[in-house]
């Protein structure tokens, strides 16, 4: 069963012209950090993803160093913990798929790495369904237990609960942290954790349509220039 049509918004980093705004970026991470990381990993963005992106050196070396990962295996081939590093990537909350389900009824909360990629609607999709929770399922509507009512979800039964509540995270910038301002600036960062390279490849488009021009300009008058005596 289809889910309902999700509205569509315009999103400025789906412009032609325009990169991310790395702004909401930072803010975007701090709701996958604080809300998000509890139940889904992010597994293929490292640390070092983040520098300059969203965070300072310096930072990102911090919020590495608050997580413990398993060191190489010394001579003993023991294994020890040691603080994590900017090549770490950022930690999985469970151990494994089965302690996921454990601690969610039985649904597993997919990874989030490339879920704007992977959904149907991709940005909308992922907006209208975190600020789409209505306060009841409608009437007549039996959803099996654990499920909550959410009508952009296919189905309608989804097994994670409303998550954003105004003012759940305390942004740095000021920035009113709003239900909907939360999803945006989530749904923006986590577009990017899929197209880590957008703002790359527009830059780089702008220059061959620059330069590919000029080229284009300069043939035209050397064309004219070589026939100019036959003609
Ligand atoms: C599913 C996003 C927080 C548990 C999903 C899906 C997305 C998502 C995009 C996939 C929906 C689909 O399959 O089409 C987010 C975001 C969060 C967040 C952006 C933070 C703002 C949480 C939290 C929990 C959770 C805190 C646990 C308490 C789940 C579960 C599913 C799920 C169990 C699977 C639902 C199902 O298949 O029925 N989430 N989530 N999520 N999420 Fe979250």
């Amino acid at each position: 069963e289809e889910g309902l049509h999700p509205a569509k918004y315009p999103w400025v980093h789906e412009q032609y012209l325009k990169t991310f705004d790395h702004q909401a970026l930072r803010r975007g991470f701090q709701v996958y950090r604080e809300v998000c990381s509890s139940c889904h990993s992010l597994s293929r963005i490292p640390y070092r993803a983040l520098v300059g992106v969203t965070h300072t050196v310096d930072e990102a070396k911090a919020m590495a160093e608050e997580n413990e990962y398993d060191s190489e295996p010394n001579d003993e081939g023991e294994i020890e913990k040691r603080p994590g590093k900017l090549s770490d990537y950022l930690p999985n909350p469970y151990k494994n798929d089965e302690a996921a389900r454990a601690a969610n009824n039985g649904a597993l909360p997919p990874d989030l790495s490339l879920m704007v990629k992977a959904r149907h609607g991709g940005c909308n999709y992922i907006f209208n369904l975190l600020t789409g929770y209505p306060e009841e399922a409608p009437p007549g509507v039996k959803l099996a237990d654990g499920l909550n009512f959410n009508p952009y979800f296919p189905g309608t039964g989804i097994a994670m609960a409303r998550v954003l509540y105004n003012e759940l995270v305390e942004y740095e910038d000021g920035t009113p942290a709003t239900t909907s301002q939360m999803a945006k600036d989530v749904v923006e960062f986590l577009n990017w954790a899929a197209e880590p390279e957008m703002d790359q490849r527009k830059k780089m488009g702008m220059k061959v349509l620059i330069i590919g021009s000029a080229l284009f300009a300069l043939s035209i008058w050397v064309k004219r220039y070589k026939w100019a005596p036959i003609k």
